[in-house]
């Protein structure tokens, strides 16, 4: 595309896309094939011998993919006639119109963000074509031991959030806005603890999440955090506009175990301090780049967080299941957050998404990989514009916090890039540095 750089991709030996597709893939894959394959017996006593085999076609149909990935091979349609099915195989063909016919797209040789999406959709297709056994969730364990690893940060969380509930009405604007700033860091740092990076690894939260915001600070790379608070405690309305009063608030999220702590315990702020309306949480349809948030998570955390052993956990769970049955916070998963496309595609591939994060007065997108999808994981300089990188990508104000694990970073002064590579080679992909970027569309 003219005057857009290219996309990350495998192709460029050496690379942190590179690295990720020759080792990382193939060691996660490996895992969910020591997983299933370790369920074995509970397959067994659920399905009977038809468990069994669903396993052994499931691990045939891995394996086989591992090998196609370590050699390169091209990559194939799907063949699950789910929902999503065709959309995906159009996607591919579109990838296949871009790099011509003189090769065919193949694991090194396309986009890695096309690439390491459709790993995870194959993991679902194996599943999908083996029906006893679809709807099992490889990557529960390491999501169930991450959230019980960082148990005790998440009940120091929930403690400071009842002090400050305390007194809230006695807050000023300032003190309101200083907590928002705070448990919006929180949620920002809680974004380290994903399974995709550490390829499994153990990864969870075991400091405390506020004593160390302080000493975390100089590794916030971009810090628009006034502009969140600003478009949250002074809405932007449309001239005539008819929506209610109150901002709503959307939360794409990412993680599972202590990083979704991180977020509940914003919203929960969010909605208690009348800061927001209404909390909207998007998750992932299905089990996706290891440890993102489904349905299943969702509720299953809010379950935990209820029946922990702890007063001001049990509390907030308690407060957390209260907002989702009265509708103060609502959880949707659109299939196209677990599609490969680049968010500047979502208004002409998914108008009703984009639609409805439209009617957001602020969109905070956790993570990693939506930043690679909102600048469409691409080799931009570092001094590019968030908004140039966004292509067009503005349904609402809109929000990335995000640890940086992938080669892709834009709105930086000139020299930091430089800077920084020079501190530490790995600056992009180690996690230890953040952003807190914004855009807001200009009002008319
Ligand atoms: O390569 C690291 C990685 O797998 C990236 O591909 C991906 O962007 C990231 O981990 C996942 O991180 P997050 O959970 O923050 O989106
Ligand atoms: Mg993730």
């Amino acid at each position: 595309v003219d005057g857009v750089p290219p996309s990350l991709s495998a192709r460029v030996i050496g690379s942190f896309a590179f690295l990720t597709v020759k080792d990382r893939l193939p060691t996660i894959l490996t895992k969910v094939i020591d997983t299933i394959h370790r369920n074995k017996n509970k397959f067994l006593e659920e399905y009977g011998e038809n468990g069994i085999d669903a396993e052994k076609q499931t691990i045939s149909l891995l394996s086989k993919m591992r090998n196609e990935l370590q050699t390169d091979k091209p990559i194939l349609l799907l063949t699950d006639n789910l929902q999503d099915t065709e959309s995906w195989n159009e996607y591919m063909r579109r990838q296949q119109r871009l790099l011509g016919d003189q090769e065919s797209v193949s694991w090194f040789k396309c986009p890695w963000l096309y690439v390491e999406c459709y790993m995870y959709r194959r993991i679902q297709e194996a599943l999908i074509l083996n029906p006893p056994i679809s709807s099992f969730d490889v990557f529960k364990e390491v999501k169930t031991q991450s959230f019980f690893d960082s148990q005790k940060a998440a009940m120091t969380l929930c403690t400071y959030l009842a002090d400050i509930y305390k007194n809230m009405e006695k807050l000023s604007k300032d003190q309101l806005g200083e907590y928002f700033n705070k448990l919006l860091q929180v949620s920002l740092w809680g974004n380290k603890c994903d399974l995709s990076i550490s390829a499994g690894q153990e990864n969870s939260q075991k400091t405390s999440p506020i004593d160390s915001l302080n000493s975390l600070q100089a590794f916030v790379l971009v810090d628009d955090s006034n502009r969140v608070w600003s478009a949250l405690s002074s809405p932007q309305r449309q001239a005539g506009s008819v929506k209610p009063a109150g901002a709503r608030v959307d939360i794409v999220l990412d993680n599972a175990g202590f990083e979704l702590v991180t977020d509940l315990i914003l919203a929960d702020f969010l909605v208690s301090s009348g800061l927001a309306r209404q909390v909207h949480l998007h998750g992932k349809c299905f089990p996706w780049f290891v440890s993102d948030v489904t349905a299943n998570d969702f509720q299953w955390t809010i379950r935990q967080a209820m029946a922990a052993n702890h007063r001001w956990m049990s509390k907030s769970g308690a407060q957390w299941q209260k907002y989702v049955k009265e509708g103060v916070w609502c959880y949707h998963d659109h299939p196209f957050w677990t599609q490969p496309h680049e968010f500047c595609d979502m208004a002409a591939d998914a108008p009703d998404l984009y639609a409805a994060l439209q009617e957001a007065d602020l969109v905070l997108f956790k993570g990693d990989l939506n930043y690679r999808k909102l600048t469409g994981d691409r080799d931009w300089d570092h001094t590019v514009d968030f908004s140039t990188a966004l292509r067009g990508f503005e349904p609402a104000p809109l929000c990335s916090l995000r640890t940086l694990k992938a080669d892709v970073q834009v709105g930086l002064q000139p020299g930091q890039g430089q800077k920084l590579a020079t501190q530490d080679p790995n600056w992009m992909t180690s996690g230890k540095h953040a952003v807190i970027q914004f855009h807001s569309p200009k009002a008319e």
